[in-house]
């Protein structure tokens, strides 16, 4: 086999965003992957290498997924485009017989069943990570470890104030991940009142409150605050810029490559 035949293939839905340039010259960095598709709706039939690296790659820009992904023969799709397309996108691609990397969030669970059943049957490794950053990884399995001696805790998580979706993926599975390990927190608070609308947050079923900021100048960041008698124990992550993704999206590329089914959080490939 050639050196190039052994190549992953991948192709990069969304392109052109803010993620997805990042994706690219990941890609492009790594002697293990080859670009083979380049979709988004922007900067349509240009060389994508020109858009983000100011150096010809020789993949031009499609908005047709299904038909770019059948044509490169794309083996893995990383998709990072936004919350009302992700479940369309993720369901063609495991129709075209390639495995998806989902790094765009706002999947509810029931769609999130769906394309479990639907990679599953279909026996393609599908992976969906609310959060590529191995920190931000490791951030949610100690709140997990956190959870199971510590009653009381609530979610802070900041983002830039052009995301879409609130609370963020990555906040929804840290409170899931805490939920394996204690099934109601803040028990022995007190009675509530709101006396403005919103003010303690999102509630989760089992009673973490998520607080979602929204400001220019951020990337990414959560804490998670426990509170004990006499104590709290803060467990802090920050994204400072979108390279922060890259290592966990390159590896998952790699890892998705030997699975079968579908994988939801960076973690279970680690
Ligand atoms: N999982 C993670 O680690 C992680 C990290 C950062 C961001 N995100 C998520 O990734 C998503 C994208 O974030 P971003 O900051 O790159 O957004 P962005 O707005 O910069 O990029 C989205 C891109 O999708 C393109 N697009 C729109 N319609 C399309 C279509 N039909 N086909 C193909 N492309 C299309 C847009 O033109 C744009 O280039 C968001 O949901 C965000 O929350 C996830």
């Amino acid at each position: 086999m050639s050196e190039s035949s052994q190549k992953i293939k991948v192709a990069v839905s969304g392109a052109c965003g803010k993620m997805g340039q990042e994706v690219i010259k990941a890609v492009n960095e790594d002697s293990n992957l080859e670009l083979v598709a380049a979709i988004d709706v922007c900067n349509l039939g240009k060389d994508i290498g020109e858009i983000v690296e100011n150096k010809s790659c020789g993949v031009n820009i499609s908005d047709n997924l299904k038909e770019s992904v059948k044509n490169s023969k794309a083996q893995a799709v990383v998709d990072f485009t936004t919350p009302d397309l992700v479940y369309k996108h993720t369901k063609e691609i495991i129709e075209c017989g390639a495995r998806p990397v989902i790094g765009t969030t706002g999947l509810s669970e029931a769609k999130l069943d769906e394309i479990k059943d639907l990679a599953n049957s279909k026996k393609i490794g599908t992976l969906i990570a609310p959060n590529f950053a191995i920190g931000a990884v490791l951030m949610m399995m100690f709140a997990q470890k956190a959870a199971e001696y510590m009653d009381n805790a609530e979610i802070i998580e900041t983002h830039h104030n052009k995301k879409k979706d609130a609370p963020s993926g990555t906040a929804i599975k840290t409170a899931q991940m805490m939920s394996e390990a204690q099934k109601k927190f803040g028990k022995d608070n007190c009675a509530e009142t709101e006396t403005l609308k919103g003010s303690r947050g999102g509630l989760t079923e089992s009673n973490i409150h998520i607080h979602s900021v929204r400001l220019p100048g951020f990337v990414a960041h959560q804490e998670v605050i426990f509170g004990g008698k006499g104590q709290a124990l803060t467990i802090r992550h920050d994204s400072f810029d979108r390279t922060s993704f890259m290592p966990g999206v390159v590896h998952a590329l790699k890892e998705i490559m030997k699975k079968e089914e579908f994988v939801y959080g960076l973690e279970k490939l680690l």
